[in-house]
């Protein structure tokens, strides 16, 4: 199909995929892939782009099936490909499937499967689409949680180092309610650092207790249901933001202000920072700190209701990889005395997400 707008316009609208699509001049040029505009191997822009006329039109457009052939008022002639415009498009859907209580298979992927691509490129795809994967049979020497975190991005490092490990600690050793063996409510993890932990692994290397079931509950599930139920407390919990502080004397004071469900671009449930022991809202009016009161005791009782919530044990060799921005965690009480320790990390999403990409392109 060839058209050509019987007048230089500001704005292209055309239709693509059974969408109505209006597409500003100014948008298309600095999505141009031509050659002139674009190095191809690095993808980065050839000119700047904040130098555009702001009046930039459209003088002429054809289409193919490959791509659309553009002339700008600037003299420039380029071309944007479908593909380009396809993959914008699907980056502003929503590849998550919120899940509760009623999850009826857990992704669990054998460690050594991921040496094939396709099965890493399923097992990417499930991270992105519940927030979590298990993987199982993996080396249990302490430490390998670093080898296998490789697989997926870059370690971040700490206060309490590159990895954590979680074991029942007897009186002041414990200075966090993790290191007991007490139950641990959902919660995510470190809301006090700025960047927050994009991704924990935790991963079982010895598990002979009794109890200590992992917990888990899907903050977008959560979010959506506040949302559709509560729109009030959606509103302040996603504009109140609160103090988050965690303090080891003389080691670390880490400190971050955030609301406790953030927005994406698109006004989406991005995340959630939530551990009730450690927030702090500041000092508003009375009625306001009364609605916030109200929104997060209703997000509490969502997050605690048990049809929310998948149980699981971890057994030894398992690992466990988490969205921490999305899923809350937590686990049932254990009994001291059988042998119980978990070794613990972070990676930021950048890994997985760019692995995934790479992955799905070589793949077509
Ligand atoms: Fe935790």
């Amino acid at each position: 199909m060839t058209e050509t707008p019987t007048a230089a316009t500001d704005c292209l609208e055309i239709q693509r995929h059974g969408l109505s699509l209006r597409l500003p001049a100014l948008w298309l040029r600095e999505r141009c892939s031509d050659p002139q505009s674009l190095d191809r191997r690095s993808w980065q822009r050839l000119y700047e782009p904040a130098r555009l006329p702001l009046d930039l039109r459209v003088l002429e457009y054809r289409d193919d099936a490959e791509q659309l052939h553009l002339v700008f008022s600037d003299g420039h002639r380029g071309t944007l490909a479908w593909a380009e415009l396809d993959m914008e498009l699907a980056e502003a859907g929503d590849s998550r499937t919120a899940w509760d209580g009623g999850l009826s298979s857990l992704p669990r992927y054998a460690y050594a499967g991921l040496d094939e691509a396709g099965v890493m490129l399923q097992a990417l795809r499930d991270f992105r689409r519940l927030g979590f994967v298990i993987l199982e049979d993996t080396p249990t020497a302490p430490g390998s949680i670093l080898d296998i975190a490789a697989r997926f991005g870059h370690v971040r490092d700490t206060n309490w180092g590159k990895v954590f490990d979680v074991q029942a600690k007897a009186g002041d050793a414990a200075n966090d309610l993790a290191y007991t063996s007490l139950p641990l409510p959902p919660h995510t993890d470190n809301p006090y650092r700025n960047p927050v932990p994009g991704i924990q692994l935790l991963h079982a290397l010895v598990n002979e207790a009794e109890g200590g079931l992992s917990t888990l509950v899907d903050g977008l599930a959560v979010a959506r249901r506040l949302q559709a139920e509560d729109p009030a407390a959606w509103a302040v919990l996603t504009t109140t933001p609160v103090r988050f502080m965690f303090r080891d004397p003389g080691v670390a004071e880490l400190q971050c202000w955030a609301p406790l469900l953030a927005l994406d671009h698109l006004g989406r449930f991005q995340g959630i920072r939530y551990s009730s022991r450690l927030d702090y809202v500041p000092l508003l009016a009375p009625e306001t700190l009364a609605e916030f009161y109200r929104a997060r005791q209703k997000l509490a009782e969502l997050l605690d209701d048990p049809d929310l919530e998948i149980r699981f044990r971890l057994d030894a060799g398992t690992l466990l990889m988490m969205d921490n921005q999305r899923l809350l965690h937590g686990r049932t009480a254990f009994q001291q005395g059988g042998a119980r320790h978990l070794q613990g990390c972070y990676i930021d999403h950048d890994g997985p997400d760019s692995r995934l990409r790479v992955l799905a392109e070589m793949r077509g």
